[in-house]
């Protein structure tokens, strides 16, 4: 290996060391309630110190709630992220003060950080509220619940835990309560459902008081299934539970619970509420003082007490979903059908809220679509999601409204019955997403690329919406496990997910249990339809998703509490397996929407769904291995790890030539095996990276994978240093692949690689959602192959500064906040001089592969090398009509000049080379053009001639 030349950066200037993002928990949006009695702790040290790693923490924790006598604890080396709770639990709502310091390997202590945590409610027995519903009215139908208290004097603290089969917003004397959208969001209701914890000290006074909750039924009383088929997933009524609980400053409780006392009325101004229906207003029945003491009495009639059971309740861990960006118009116009249609230029998730005047009764409409056809909203694939508002005028000057228990998926938004003519500035697209972190940014010297990526990031904020999901606007905004389970490690990178992702996994786990172990391919489980099967990828987002979580954020705790369900998982699927150790039975998804599948088969891909199966079998079985490893029960370390060697062997043997090739072949077929780790030795890998290679270029290097190989593909090819056509394939504008829908205008990620076909119109097809994350998955490899950042250790520790070079790009560069701090890495091309760059954070190393093979090992600070890099050698030899036809792929300039010759001569052969050139190893450009026109076949002779002279 050559020695690197490297460039020492310039040294930032000196800031003192200090702790910094010290939490308790996962969420990272500064709420202060833990969500458990022994939350996992993080917290990192800035500094400017070369080298920085840390030697011990003090954590120390107060409990005024107590004895108030400080209580230490000192940890000695690196460990900072997802410690585990070094204390005596929490008991339920008693309120400590953290606090941890830190002392790098150099001896010089950081300066400590602080923060408050607070118990919420942990147990079952600390409720008294009893849930309740709305009087006399159909499951569904949404309205308002509200309870009149006393108060005797200002409290020193008060507490509001809430929560809904349903969705519900609370206001307390007429001011809403938190900011959360759609809470409480969806869960496996039959066993967990989320429990929010507020501060309401503020919003009390002395005397009269109200509370009360709109409720609508949601995702609780949504119907689902297929083929207009749909049934609710849930038995019951909407049904709301709230305890609010006053401290007074002498050490008196006042607690007001949800039970008989409360009242409710469905003759208010939310008329109907629906998931995929969309909401209706009618403000001239609202009484804006409803939740206050001076609330209108008619109407109201005592709330329904239901029993929820207090034993599903557990404390919200995750970010909530919130108002997280607007966006205003960029286009008003009129559709060929006269209709007017705002463009927010900006495919995204969320709903529209408008600011009207008009008349006492006047009811304007707005109905939302991704995309237009012949200049009217395209509707069709939206199937049973009628995604249409309405709101009805009060007439009293300007009004503004926005739904609140729904959301679409949408770019255009039909405004019908506008009252006068409608100023852009009067409707604001406003966005909704599970308030998660954004971390990854991705920066290349492809426009398209960056843009790829960007369009990724909004499908991940569209999708993740109180559980990941499929698609955000049809009839579907399920939480399928086969689009997690291979867009994780995308979604990782660009999102503090790992809150977010632990939830619904605890759901996944509940689930799994109820379905003896299988789990279902959508969590939570919500349709008729049989959803429980043994599917292979989809299920495995048992293994993947906590094993990529581990990888991503260190998350060693979430492994732990996972591991049962790893486990049962990979046995299911073991008991699906024959004597040898494959997976050859029941029904399979497969390569799930590979290009090649006919248009209405989706599952029937190029790739044999027994050796997906069989694949993923291998997969969970290594990573259930790995897991116990890394939990040290060696046992079953070495149980697993022996069933996957054998589903190896079974695998190699029956899919595998020895000289490198696959069955069914396809290139999700070799990505799988150079992925998953199924091809080990050296000689065979190399075989199958070539193969894979010729592969893509028989496909003319456009994408040829479905959900399965898609983020596979670009590892397996530069891991067996296959990169010229990993380059081609990255950047291929032609339709399928991954650029071709930016090059059409595409905002988000497709379900279908042409979803919208190239002639503009929507694929006539079903999977034509415009936003679907699992084709973006591809971005994880743009950070950890492309700019070359990607975790080595759990958690980043230690980290692999790797990039890859690719013909046709000059730069590329990520930037991801790890959970050690923010860290970089990068490359420029000058010439054959490529400059690599990278941001190390304190307490961790790098180990460095420069783009010439060249190594180094590095710690945290700023760091500069350079390397050499040249081209793959344009191919200059064309021999005219018997030129290869696969020199021919390779060489973008000759392949168009054949192709504009063709279009000129012989229009009719030219549509056999349109959308680049599919080949048979071995053959010529004389056999594809066999039959061709004399004076085409000249022409194109002349030009090829022309060109390799011009060379
Ligand atoms: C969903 C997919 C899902 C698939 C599996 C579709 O309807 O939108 O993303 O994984 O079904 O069958």
């Amino acid at each position: 290996m050559p020695e690197p030349a490297v460039t020492p950066a310039v040294p930032p200037a000196e800031v003192p060391p200090a702790v910094t993002d010290l939490r308790a928990g996962r969420r990272r949006d500064g709420a202060p309630w833990a969500d458990s009695a022994t939350p996992v702790l993080s917290w990192r040290t800035a500094t400017t110190a070369p080298g920085w790693d840390q030697a011990s923490a003090t954590l120390t924790v107060t409990r005024p709630d107590r004895d108030g006598a400080p209580e230490s604890v000192e940890l000695s080396g690196p460990d900072c992220v997802c410690v585990p709770w070094p204390f005596a639990p929490l008991r339920s709502r008693e309120r400590v003060l953290l606090e941890v310091a830190t002392t790098g390997t150099d001896g010089v202590p950081a300066a400590p950080a602080r923060v408050e945590v607070e118990a919420p409610l942990l147990d079952g027995a600390d409720w008294s509220a009893r849930s309740i519903s709305l009087p006399a009215a159909a499951d569904d139908t949404p309205g308002q619940l509200r309870t009149h208290l006393t108060v005797e004097e200002v409290p020193v603290r008060a507490r509001l835990y809430v929560t809904a089969l349903g969705s519900y917003e609370v206001e307390v004397n007429g001011v809403r309560v938190g900011d959360e959208v759609l809470a409480p969001g969806w869960t496996s209701y039959r066993d967990r459902v989320l429990v929010q914890t507020h501060d309401v000290t503020g919003l009390l006074r002395p005397g009269a008081n109200t509370v009360g909750a709109w409720l609508a039924g949601a995702w609780f009383t949504e119907r689902y299934g297929f083929f207009g088929r749909a049934t609710r997933a849930y038995e019951g009524p909407a049904a709301f539970l709230a305890q609010l609980e006053l401290t007074y400053a002498d050490g008196r409780r006042q607690v007001v619970a949800t039970g008989p006392g409360w009242e409710g009325s469905t003759a208010g101004p939310l008329r109907s509420s629906g998931i995929y229906a969309g909401e209706e207003f009618d403000a001239t029945r609202h009484d804006p003082a409803w939740s206050t003491p001076s609330g209108r009495a008619g109407g109201w009639a005592p709330a329904v007490v239901t029993d929820l059971d207090p034993a599903v309740l557990s404390p919200a861990a995750a970010e909530p979903v919130r108002r997280v960006q607007e966006v205003a118009p960029v286009a008003v116009t009129s559709s060929p059908s006269g209709a007017t249609v705002v463009d927010f230029g900006q495919n995204l998730v969320g709903r529209v809220r408008i600011r009207v005047r008009g008349p006492r009764g006047h009811t304007v409409t707005l109905r939302h679509a991704e995309v237009l056809e012949d200049g009217e909203l395209a509707i069709r694939q939206l199937r049973y999601a009628w995604s249409v508002d309405r709101y009805t005028l009060a007439g009293d000057g300007e009004e503004t409204w926005e739904p609140r228990f729904t959301f679409h998926g949408f770019r255009y938004v039909q405004v019908d019955d506008w009252p006068g003519a409608l100023d852009p500035a009067d409707v604001t697209a406003v966005v909704c997403s599970s308030d998660t972190r954004r971390t990854g940014r991705f920066t290349s010297s492809s426009p398209l690329l960056d843009r790829l990526h960007e369009n990724v990031v909004w499908s991940t904020r569209g999708n993740f919406l109180s559980l990941p999901t499929d698609c955000p606007q049809r009839d579907e905004r399920l939480g399928w496990t086969g689009d997690l389970q291979v867009f994780a490690g995308a979604a990782a990178t660009l999102v503090d997910c790992d809150a977010f992702l632990a939830s619904w996994l605890a759901d996944l786990a509940l689930e799994q249990r109820r379905n003896g172990g299988v789990v279902p391919i959508i969590v939570p489980t919500a349709m008729a339809e049989d959803t429980d099967g043994v599917v292979a990828a989809w299920g495995d987002a048992a293994t993947v998703v906590p094993w990529t979580l581990y990888e991503r954020f260190g998350d060693r705790d979430l492994l732990a509490r996972q591991y049962p369900s790893m486990r049962s998982w990979a046995d299911v699927e073991l008991a699906q397996a024959d004597d040898d150790g494959l997976w050859t039975r029941g029904y399979q998804l497969g390569d799930w929407l590979d290009p090649r599948a006919p248009a209405d088969r989706p599952r029937e891909g190029r790739t044999h769904p027994s050796l997906v199966a069989s694949a993923y079998l291998f997969r969970s079985l290594d990573l259930v291995a790995r897991t116990a490893a890394v939990l040290g029960r060696d046992e079953d370390a070495r149980r697993y790890a022996g069933l996957a060697e054998r589903t190896r062997t079974a695998f190699l043997g029956t899919y595998v030539t020895p000289r490198g090739r696959m069955v069914s072949e396809g290139p999700t077929t070799y990505a799988l095996a150079l992925v998953f780790g199924l091809a080990p030795d050296p000689d065979l890998r190399a075989a199958l990276g070539r193969r894979l290679a010729e592969i893509v270029r028989e496909d003319g290097y456009r994408i040829g994978t479905g959900f399965v190989g898609t983020p596979l593909v670009m590892d397996a090819l530069c891991a067996t240093g296959q990169t010229s056509a990993a380059g081609r394939l990255l950047q291929q504008t032609e339709s399928p692949s991954w650029l071709y829908p930016v090059t059409v205008g595409a905002t988000t990620v497709w379900e279908r690689w042409d979803a919208l076909l190239p002639d503009g119109t929507v694929n006539p097809h079903e999977m034509t959602s415009f936003n679907h994350y699992a084709f973006g998955a591809v971005v994880d490899w743009l950070h950890r192959g492309l700019a070359g950042l990607a975790p080595a250790e759990p958690g980043y520790r230690r980290i692999a500064v790797a990039p890859t070079v690719l013909d046709g790009l000059t730069a590329a560069r990520s930037e991801l906040l790890t959970p050690y701090g923010p860290a970089a890495a990068g490359w420029v091309l000058d010439g054959d001089e490529v400059t690599v760059r990278a941001v190390v954070p304190p307490g961790t190393t790098a180990d460095v592969v420069l783009p010439d093979g060249s190594t180094d090992s590095v710690g945290s600070g700023e760091h500069v090398w350079t390397s050499r890099w040249s081209p793959p050698r344009p191919r200059t030899v064309l021999a005219g009509l018997d030129t290869d036809l696969a020199h021919l792929v390779d060489d973008p300039a000759a392949l168009a000049r054949v192709r504009e010759v063709l279009a000129v001569h012989d229009p009719g052969r030219a549509r056999a080379f349109d959308g680049g050139l599919r080949y048979e190893a071995g053959s010529t450009l004389r056999t594809a053009l066999l039959f061709a026109d004399p004076a085409a076949l000249a022409a194109v002779e002349e030009a090829l001639t022309g060109l390799t002279a011009r060379r």
